[in-house]
């Protein structure tokens, strides 16, 4: 099978980017799939494929300037709208990713992991996968790479307010830390920058607890186009912003 190898080091790290300043957390909305394709004539699916060399090479982008958190989304809890076919690729092409890459991904010491609802729409095969992927994975400590996969920013939230309910957790005591505790990963950061290609410049979805302050960076490029060197523009741009929290920045 053909298993396209991102370009290393064509793209080196800018000099404007401050390595002591990166990002902890940089999460994507890999985004544009389907215009990417119709632009060359294809059918959307070759568009998602299409993805994976961007996936890879963005991954790569990462651990080089030292991100600890990548997340990316992968399919919503909205995708399920989509035609059958579509749907039906996305699943297989997301198993078949990961028997690709991951160990690839776990010589480089990624620790993967997915937030998501594991319903019974999630074809088993896919949840195996997954599961064996973590499992393989779930020692490594240089960056994890988070897929949300089935994922739901709303959903997350309700699974939250569920888990409360069910430990019995008393109206007073309900308050964010409660919340946090209960979401997908307790222990992973909020996203310092969100990044969505493909010019849209909306959320769907996406982490809506955690991007409470994050600063988002809409690039136009469509996703299959993303390679690292946009990671890094979006870094510098990033390193530009002031982010205040609310507070009056000195
Ligand atoms: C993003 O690309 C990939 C997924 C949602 C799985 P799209 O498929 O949404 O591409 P566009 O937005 O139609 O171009
Ligand atoms: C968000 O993109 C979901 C993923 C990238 C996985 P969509 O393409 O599904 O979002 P909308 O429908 O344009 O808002
Ligand atoms: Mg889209």
């Amino acid at each position: 099978m053909d298993t396209p190898t991102p370009d290393e080091g064509v793209d080196p790290v800018p000099a404007a980017l401050d390595r002591t300043r990166v990002p902890t957390h940089v999460a994507c909305v890999m985004d544009g799939n389907g215009r990417w394709a119709n632009a060359r004539g294809l059918p959307r699916t070759e568009g998602h494929g299409a993805g994976e060399v961007a996936l890879l090479d963005v991954v790569n982008g990462a651990l080089e300037i030292g991100v600890r958190w990548l997340t990316l989304y992968a399919f919503s809890t909205e995708n399920w709208r989509r035609p059958a076919d579509e749907v039906r690729y996305l699943m297989g092409f997301n198993e078949s990713l990961l028997m690709r890459r991951r160990d690839e991904l776990h010589q480089k010491g990624v620790q993967i992991r997915f937030a998501g609802r594991r319903d019974w729409r999630v074809p088993r095969r896919v949840l195996r996968r997954m599961d064996e992927s973590i499992e393989l994975t779930k020692r490594n400590r240089t960056m994890t790479m988070t897929m949300a996969f089935n994922y739901g920013g709303r959903a997350e939230i309700v699974d939250a307010v569920k888990a409360l309910v069910a430990e019995g957790v008393s109206a007073d005591k309900v308050d964010e830390k409660a919340i946090r505790r209960h979401l997908y990963f307790p222990d992973m950061p909020d996203p310092d920058l969100v990044i969505r290609t493909s010019g849209e410049t909306r959320i769907s979805n996406f982490l809506l607890w955690e991007i409470a302050y994050s600063e988002l960076i809409f690039p136009e490029v469509l996703w299959p186009d993303m390679r690292r060197r946009h990671l890094y523009e979006a870094v510098v741009e990033y390193q530009q912003r002031v982010r205040r929290f609310g507070a009056v920045h000195p």
